[in-house]
């Protein structure tokens, strides 16, 4: 099968979205058409994935806004804002979901004419958000290539968590760069992180691959040293979550472990994130908000409970990659030297 993947789509006047918490297992949709429903989705990660959150919330502003039942403008308004609330609320890293909602807004705000003009503009506004997402992704699949290493001429990548289709509108940022080096036969093989306490990479970075023969090999979080000692792993690439403007990445937790280990095997270590990933307003890292998760994720696999009563837990879904580690991030408008992302701020 080859068939490109969309984890988000508008169809019949109702979101489908990919239920990413079934997969690889199953196949299946769910279908929203309520905004607490979408709110519910996306914290409960059936849709997941910085670029992916933020189309989901585009529609969920829509689906809220057609069931807003004023023909006052300012009143329209001000319930638009709380069903943003509602969603804003769902996950605190990823700021493509701010973002999204951010523009969701000003395109009501924008629109002069009454609630009944206003409300198809919404619509417009998420499908344009989930349709530049796809050419944004493979933008960074072709700057992607472009900036990986040139020896040997089939590389050996290494990716953690899930930056595919799946995380996005479709095709992927970190595994846009993998898709754009197997199509461009520069691709021997991806290194997939398991990403426990999820396992994104042995559940979605692995399936995505499978679906179009690529070839992947998944490894559990500590054997990536191991590997680079080995000589498997030529670069690493990587999504990002939130990007602070002096390019400290905030991604998956386990990404920051995976820098530094990069950096003492000499291995060159990617992020590749659309520009609605910069959060200009933050200087660095230190600033960007951490989702912790439920315990659960950590003593339960499956139905099994792994640990004995008594226990305490931390569960912190991201952590925070010094922009020192990272060689470049690339982007929709090139790759970058993570101190020259801030030129990216009026584009
Ligand atoms: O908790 P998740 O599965 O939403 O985390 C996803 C990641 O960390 C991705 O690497 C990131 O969102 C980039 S997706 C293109």
């Amino acid at each position: 099968m080859n068939t490109p993947v969309y984890p988000v789509r508008w169809q019949n006047d109702r979101v489908l979205l990919i239920d990413q918490n079934r997969l690889p297992n199953e196949y299946t949709y769910v279908e929203i058409d309520l905004v607490e429903d979408m709110a519910e989705a996306i914290s409960t990660m059936i849709v997941r994935g910085a670029p992916a959150i933020g189309v989901a919330a585009a529609y969920g502003m829509y689906l809220g806004a057609k069931e807003i039942k004023t023909t006052d403008r300012d009143e329209f308004l001000a319930q638009l804002t709380e069903i943003g609330k509602t969603l804003r609320a769902t996950r605190p890293t990823a700021v493509n979901l701010f973002w999204a909602i951010d523009r969701m807004e000003a395109t009501a705000l924008q629109c002069a004419g009454s609630v009944a003009a206003i409300i198809p503009q919404l619509l417009v506004a998420a499908q344009q958000i989930n349709s530049d997402d796809i050419a944004t992704c493979q933008a960074i699949g072709a700057h992607g290539v472009a900036v990986l290493p040139s020896s040997p001429a089939k590389l050996c990548l290494l990716t953690h968590c899930n930056a595919g289709a799946l995380a996005t509108a479709g095709y992927g940022t970190a595994l846009g760069v993998v898709r754009s080096a197997w199509t461009q036969g520069r691709l021997a093989r991806l290194y997939a992180d398991e990403t426990r306490p999820r396992l994104q990479g042995a559940k979605l970075t692995s399936w995505e691959c499978v679906q179009e023969g690529i070839p992947v090999t998944v490894i559990a979080d500590s054997m990536a040293a191991h590997c680079m000692r080995q000589g498997l792993i030529d670069a690493v690439v990587v999504g990002a979550d939130r990007i602070a403007a002096n390019g400290d990445t905030a991604n998956k937790i386990g990404t920051y472990s995976l820098a530094l280990v990069a950096k003492a095997h000499n291995v060159p270590f990617f992020v590749a994130a659309p520009r609605s990933t910069i959060d200009f307003s933050l200087h660095d890292g230190s600033g960007i908000p951490i989702e912790e998760r439920h315990p659960s994720e950590l003593y339960q696999i499956g139905e099994t409970i792994v640990c004995p009563p008594g226990v305490e837990f931390y569960n912190p879904a991201f952590d925070v990659t010094p922009a020192n580690l990272i060689q470049a991030i690339i982007t929709e408008f090139g790759a970058f030297p993570p101190a020259e992302i801030i030129d990216l701020k009026n584009r």
